[in-house]
């Protein structure tokens, strides 16, 4: 098949062209705004376009691909909150995109993200499934939901064949190269470079992390029942086992990285209140997927534990460390 990811040299989606590639070709369009390509392995079946979404260079590319996987986002809260034209711009590269999948009928994989379900964490302590209600407050918090939601719906209600992923914390090594602020970049940068961990609020959050392997899998599963079935669905997809709290996370991290001698004393960590992030900052204590959707029908089972998932981090991060020094100070 022919296959173009958007977003493709980004952390999810350096992972998924590896893997896509071994099989079929894979076009990537990415303006390397986050994303790097460091993580893409050199393979002729990988062809990448460096540009911004837009009409001309996507018209040339979708005529001739199977299947559109649409990653390509500005992502994060913290960046969100600080950035609302380029927010916005994801929905219109969304509705951009989209068109021109409806012109040639495309089938397409969106990448949602669990803060759709906005502060459902907050009322209901239990796992979240796909056909439950979303709450928001009106705050800049939000706004990353907000358009992930309203992208879904010009998926929805584009008319074609379509899976949208809502992804719950996928970590590995790869998370924001560039600029590390998602809580495992941010972890796993302070511990490869020896600086303080900083974390927000009381760092008792729990969070459900699946390992970027686990991740791909699921999206490769959805390409095979997508093409196949020509479907319309919305699944989680994310690891309902490994809940961790943001301290939990940063002792393991810790405990793992003397293992592996990569830090021989402590460390400093550095609490912050949740407001340093930003204006009115709403963090969700709880957030965990149902995946007993995904589960029945692509048949996906995360494997990969929270242990496991960084022992494979630090020692990719020490595979490319001095390629990661250089991309720092750029
Ligand atoms: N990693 C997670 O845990 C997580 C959770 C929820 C949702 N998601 C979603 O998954 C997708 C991939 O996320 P990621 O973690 O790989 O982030 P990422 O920042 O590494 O990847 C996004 C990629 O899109 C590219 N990009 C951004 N704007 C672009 C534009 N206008 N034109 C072309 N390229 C552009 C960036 O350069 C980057 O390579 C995003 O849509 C994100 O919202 C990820």
């Amino acid at each position: 098949m022919k296959i173009l990811i958007t977003g493709g040299a980004g952390f999810i989606g350096s992972y998924l062209s590896n893997a896509l590639s071994q099989n079929n070709f894979v076009f990537i369009l990415d303006d390397f705004s986050s994303g790097t390509g460091l993580l893409l392995e050199k393979n002729s079946n990988i062809k990448i376009y460096r540009s911004e979404i837009n009409k001309d260079i996507l018209e040339n590319i979708v005529k001739n691909v199977d299947l559109i996987i649409h990653l390509a986002s500005i992502v994060g809260v913290d960046i969100t909150i600080k950035n609302f034209k380029k927010v916005i711009q994801n929905l219109k590269n969304t509705l951009i995109l989209t068109k021109i999948a409806q012109k040639y009928n495309k089938p397409i994989i969106f990448s949602s993200s669990s803060d759709v379900y906005g502060l459902l964490g907050i009322f209901k302590k239990k796992s979240f499934k796909e056909d439950d209600f979303f709450v928001f407050e009106f705050s800049n918090r939000w706004n990353y939901a907000h358009v992930k939601c309203l992208e879904e719906n010009v998926i929805r209600l584009s008319n074609l064949p379509f899976i949208i992923f809502r992804i719950f914390n996928t970590y590995g090594f790869g998370v924001d190269l560039k600029k590390p602020s998602r809580v495992f970049a941010s972890f796993l940068y302070s511990i490869i470079f020896k600086k303080p961990i900083t974390i927000f609020g009381h760092g008792n959050q729990k969070r459900a992390f699946c390992y970027i392997d686990d991740t791909v899998k699921g999206f490769i599963l959805g390409v095979k029942y997508l093409i196949k079935n020509k479907c319309k669905e919305t699944f989680n997809i994310g690891n309902d086992k490994e809940i961790y709290s943001i301290n939990e996370l940063k002792d393991l991290m810790i405990k793992i990285a003397k293992k592996l001698k990569i830090l021989h004393e402590d460390i400093d960590v550095i609490y912050l209140p949740t407001k340093e992030r930003g204006d009115i900052f709403t963090d969700i204590e709880f957030r965990k997927p149902d995946l007993s959707k995904i589960k029945n029908i692509l048949g996906y089972e995360p494997k990969i534990d929270l242990k496991t998932g960084i022992e494979l981090s630090f020692k990719k991060a020490l595979k490319f460390k001095n390629k990661w020094i250089k991309l720092l100070q750029k």
